[in-house]
C-alpha cells in the first residue's frame, strides 16, 4: 500500500470522516498559502490572485516569461528562503548548509544530464547574473590569473597597491564583440546602460541589412579588425539558427574566447531540438563554444532554472581553473541566497511535441474560424 501523504495524515488526525487522496495537495497548498500571506498583508494575497486569474485568462507571448509547475513555485517559498549559503556545495564560508548543499548539487546534476554537460553552475538568479558570471570566469582566466602567475601571488589580497590598481585597470580594459541591439543582441552583450557596457570595451556585429541573417564573413572581418578578448553569439530576437562552428573558427582565429547566451534557445537545446544530436554528450554536442549561459524559459515547460555550462572539449582554450564549475568563488563574493536553486527540469521531449500539437491545434481553430 503506498504511503499516505503528508497533506492525507494530517488531515486524517484533524477531520473525522477524512478520505485520503481527495484533496488536491497543490489547492489546499496554495489557498493555505494565500491565506497565511492575507493574514499578514492581505493586498499582496490578492495581487497574486489576480495574476493567476490573469495568466489564465490571457496568451503570454513573452519569451522571458515560464509557466512553473507547482511543484517548482512551492519548493521557492520556505525556509530556504532563510538561508545565507555562499560559496559552492562542501566549500561555503558559514555551517548549516548541508540542506542547500544537498539542493545544489541535485540541481546540477539535472542541469549537467538536461545538456549533456560536465559542469554546471546554478546559483545565478537571472540571465543577466549568468551573463555576469560567465564574463567574470573569462576575466579571471584570461586577465587575471595570468597576472597573479607573473608576479608569484595566489591570490588579488597579496598583490601591492601599485601592482592591484594594474590588474584592475587590466580587467577594465578588455574588449567584448556581440551583436548589435538593434539587430537582435541583448543589453547585456556589453552595451553601456548595462553593467557589462561598463565592464568591457564594446565593439559589434550585425546582420546583413538586405536577408536580416548573420554574415560570417563581415563577423570574422570585424573580428580580425577588432580582437575582442570575448566574443558572444546567441541573441535576444534572431529567429534563425546560429552556425556556432563558424563562430568557433573565428574565435580560433583572432584569440578570443567564444561564449554562448542560449537564454532564448536552451529548452530545445535540452530537448535536443536544436544543436544537439539526441542521445549525445556534451554542452548542445556542438561543442564549439568556452562557455555556455542560460535561463530556461519560453520553450521550455515550466522550470525557470539558471545554469552556465562549461564547455566540453578536447583542446581545452581555457586553463583548467578556469574550467571548474565556478567554483566557490563566481566574483559575486558576500552574499549567496539559496532561494531559486531548486528546480525541477521538465521533460522537454515530450513538452515541445505537446506545444507543436497546440501551436497546431490553435492554428486550425484560427484557420476555421476565418473561413
Ligand atoms: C539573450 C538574453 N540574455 C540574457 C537575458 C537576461 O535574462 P534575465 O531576464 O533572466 O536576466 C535575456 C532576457 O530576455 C536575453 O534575451
Amino acid at each position: 500500500m503506498p504511503e499516505a501523504s503528508r497533506l492525507d495524515r494530517y488531515l486524517s488526525t484533524r477531520l473525522p470522516g477524512y478520505v485520503p487522496g481527495t484533496l488536491s495537495p497543490e489547492t489546499v497548498a496554495f489557498a493555505a498559502a494565500l491565506d497565511a500571506v492575507g493574514r499578514e498583508l492581505p493586498e499582496i494575497a490578492d495581487a497574486i490572485v489576480q495574476e493567476l486569474a490573469d495568466q489564465r485568462r490571457t496568451l503570454k507571448l513573452i519569451a522571458s516569461e515560464n509557466f512553473a509547475s507547482p511543484a517548482v513555485l512551492l519548493a521557492m517559498g520556505n525556509w530556504l528562503s532563510d538561508k545565507y549559503a555562499e560559496g559552492s556545495p562542501g566549500h561555503r564560508f558559514y555551517a548549516g548548509c548541508d540542506n542547500v548543499d544537498a539542493i545544489e548539487s541535485r540541481a546540477a546534476e539535472l542541469a549537467r544530464t538536461l545538456f549533456g554537460a560536465v559542469h554546471a553552475y546554478v546559483q545565478p538568479h537571472s540571465g543577466i547574473d549568468a551573463n555576469l558570471v560567465a564574463f567574470w570566469a573569462v576575466l579571471t582566466a584570461r586577465v587575471e590569473n595570468p597576472a597573479l602567475e607573473r608576479l608569484g601571488a595566489k591570490t588579488v589580497g597579496e598583490l601591492s597597491a601599485e601592482d592591484w590598481e594594474t590588474l584592475r585597470r587590466a580587467l577594465g580594459d578588455q574588449k567584448m564583440m556581440g551583436m548589435a541591439l538593434d539587430s537582435g543582441g541583448h543589453l547585456t552583450h556589453g552595451f553601456r546602460p548595462n553593467v557589462s557596457g561598463k565592464l568591457f570595451r564594446y565593439c559589434s556585429y550585425g546582420v546583413d541589412p538586405e536577408t536580416c541573417r548573420l554574415d560570417y564573413d563581415e563577423v570574422r572581418r570585424r573580428a580580425r579588425e577588432e580582437r575582442p578578448l570575448l566574443i558572444v553569439a546567441g541573441y535576444s530576437s534572431y529567429p534563425r539558427r546560429v552556425d556556432f562552428r563558424r563562430f568557433r573558427e573565428i574565435a580560433d582565429e583572432v584569440g578570443a574566447v567564444l561564449m554562448v547566451d542560449m537564454a532564448h534557445f536552451a529548452g530545445l537545446v535540452a530537448g535536443t531540438r536544436l544543436h544537439r544530436r539526441r542521445g549525445s554528450r556534451g554542452p548542445c554536442a556542438h561543442r564549439h563554444h568556452d562557455h555556455a549561459q542560460d535561463a530556461l524559459r519560453g520553450s521550455a515547460r515550466r522550470a525557470r532554472a539558471l545554469r552556465r555550462v562549461a564547455r566540453r572539449d578536447r583542446r581545452p582554450r581555457l586553463p583548467a581553473r578556469a574550467r571548474r564549475p565556478a567554483a566557490a568563488r563566481d566574483g559575486r563574493e558576500g552574499g549567496g541566497v539559496a532561494r531559486g536553486r531548486t528546480t525541477r527540469l521538465p521533460r522537454l521531449r515530450a513538452t515541445h511535441r505537446r506545444q507543436r500539437a497546440d501551436a497546431r491545434r490553435g492554428a486550425r481553430r484560427l484557420a476555421a474560424r476565418r473561413s
